[in-house]
């Protein structure tokens, strides 16, 4: 076989390897194959991609080599100590910060392309300037959308939406100056132009996350990892790599479907979020006034939890962010391990934007070792819940919020939630009163049959352990 062919093949199995491990993460009990799956692809990308680099390189074999290999130390080394200091609760910025990576990429390799000025001619010139000038693009949406969220999720700056008037006027003329650049770039290219484009597009991104809502922002990480993977795809176009724009489209294409089904969870449109400006909703609505709106809430104590436990035969934890901060998964695990041996039933409701990132509770829970049969979607808990006689709601506030069914004005209205009040008993372990990452008071805390468990996640939980 020659050496195109073995990589040809090479890269055939790694795309294969990427689709299984992409259907190997859709399942709990599958995920740690499919990123076995996916880690053997990469390594033979990788490899096949630097044979290739080496053949044609001009600069000599072991230069190419050392600057390949000197390349992944340094990115190697960065990741690993980015990847070993991250805190589960910081992993959204860095999955944004990394999307920028990828746009960035793109970015550089769009130009790169543009400068060394590939030897073709007539429609194939045009093609590949087109590839060029539309990676950029993509790429530098990505890359200044990925900032402006990391911002966002890490609270560098404020999560409200920016709302520039006319904004969708404003998207719609990016968009058609865009594509008339676009066609004057392919017929008569220049440096100039292809800047161009690309601050145009810098600001296009950063308009377009900006006007995003804090509440909206488990979408838009979503749809920029889909951004990064078409921008990555365009890469692949411009470097002749089939492989990465194969491996691109399986990013954009996953990650434009991961949106489309967090819209469908949060009940939004999903071509809102594509067009930007979406969450924009009122933020001064009934939802969003202070505690006395709603009356006075009562408080319990980890003591007289534990005797409501003892009691009930049915049990439902719906936890939210506030256990991942508390890192109170373990004790939680022990909590329904210690209930379910004396006959209890228990089991887990999961919003499916509870935390910050997609998954978060599963894979908290399934750190903590809970069976995966006791831990059940939003859609399959919900039913059961006015039969249950105790519900722990741990660290959730906006998952469990009743004024995105009650009241049309909050800036959660019509987002599906979990029904925790329809239970006999509701104990809510946080704080304080502070509202969730929406901003929005939750009526939860006022209503007769609730009462807090203020504190620690984690320590609360510890203290019921104990007593009971
Ligand atoms: P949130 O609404 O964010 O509420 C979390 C609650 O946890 C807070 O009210 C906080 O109250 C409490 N808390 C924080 N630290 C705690 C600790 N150490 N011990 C006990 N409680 C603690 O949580 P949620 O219900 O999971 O909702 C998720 C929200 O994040 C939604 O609005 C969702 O749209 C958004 N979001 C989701 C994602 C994804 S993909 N999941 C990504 C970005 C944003 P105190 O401060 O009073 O303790």
């Amino acid at each position: 076989m020659t050496l195109n062919a073995t990589v040809q093949v090479a890269y055939i199995l790694a795309a294969l390897l990427f689709i299984a491990a992409l259907a190997g993460l859709s399942r709990h009990e599958t995920a740690k194959r499919g990123n076995r799956f996916g880690i053997a692809g990469m390594t033979i990308a990788v490899v096949a991609t630097a044979v290739v680099a080496v053949r044609d390189s001009s600069r000599g074999a072991l230069l190419t080599l050392l600057l390949i290999a000197v390349a992944m130390a340094i990115g190697a080394s960065i990741g690993i100590w980015r990847a070993r200091k991250v805190q589960m609760t910081g992993m959204p910025e860095l999955i944004a910060m990394l999307h920028s990576f990828v746009g960035l990429a793109a970015v550089l390799v769009g130009f790169n392309t543009y400068l060394e000025h590939e030897p073709l001619s007539g429609g194939e010139l045009r093609i590949h300037l087109v590839e060029i000038v539309l990676g950029v693009f993509v790429g530098a949406v990505t890359l200044t959308g990925s900032i402006i969220a990391w911002g966002k999720l890490s609270a560098r700056i404020s999560s409200a939406p920016l709302m520039l008037p006319h904004r969708h006027l404003l998207n719609l003329l990016v968009l058609i100056v865009t594509l008339a650049l676009t066609i004057w770039f392919a017929v008569s290219p220049s440096l100039v132009l292809l800047l161009i484009v690309a601050v145009i597009a810098l600001a296009f991104g950063l308009h377009l996350v900006a006007s995003i809502g804090g509440g909206d922002m488990p979408v838009v990480i979503s749809m920029l990892n889909s951004y990064s993977g078409w921008a990555a795809a365009f890469a692949g176009f411009m470097l002749g790599n089939d492989l990465l724009i194969v491996t691109g489209a399986l990013v954009g294409s996953s990650g434009a479907f991961l949106s489309y089904l967090m819209c469908k969870g949060m009940n939004r449109s999903f071509f809102s979020v594509i067009a930007g400006g979406f969450g924009a909703g009122s933020t001064t609505g009934a939802g969003s006034g202070n505690s006395t709106e709603y009356g006075e809430h009562r408080e319990i104590t980890a003591d007289q939890t534990a005797e409501l436990l003892r009691q009930a035969t049915s049990v439902v934890i719906t936890p939210g962010y506030g256990m991942a901060v508390a890192q109170a998964q373990h004790p939680v695990a022990d909590l329904a391990a210690r209930l379910r041996a004396n006959g209890t039933q228990v089991r887990f409701g999961i919003h499916p934007v509870a935390g910050r990132l997609p998954g978060h509770m599963n894979v908290l829970l399934a750190e903590a070792r809970v069976p995966y049969d006791i831990v059940l979607e939003m859609d399959e808990i919900n039913g059961d819940l006015a039969g249950t006689d105790v519900v722990l709601v741990i660290g959730a506030n906006d998952t469990v919020n009743p004024a995105a069914l009650d009241e049309p004005g909050s800036p959660i209205a019509g987002m599906p939630v979990l029904h925790v009040w329809d239970a006999r008993d509701v104990v809510v372990f946080k704080r304080s009163m502070a509202t969730g990452y929406a901003g929005v008071q939750n009526p939860l805390f006022f209503k007769d049959n609730s009462q807090m468990l203020f504190g620690d996640a984690k320590d609360r939980v510890e203290d019921i352990l104990r007593a009971l």
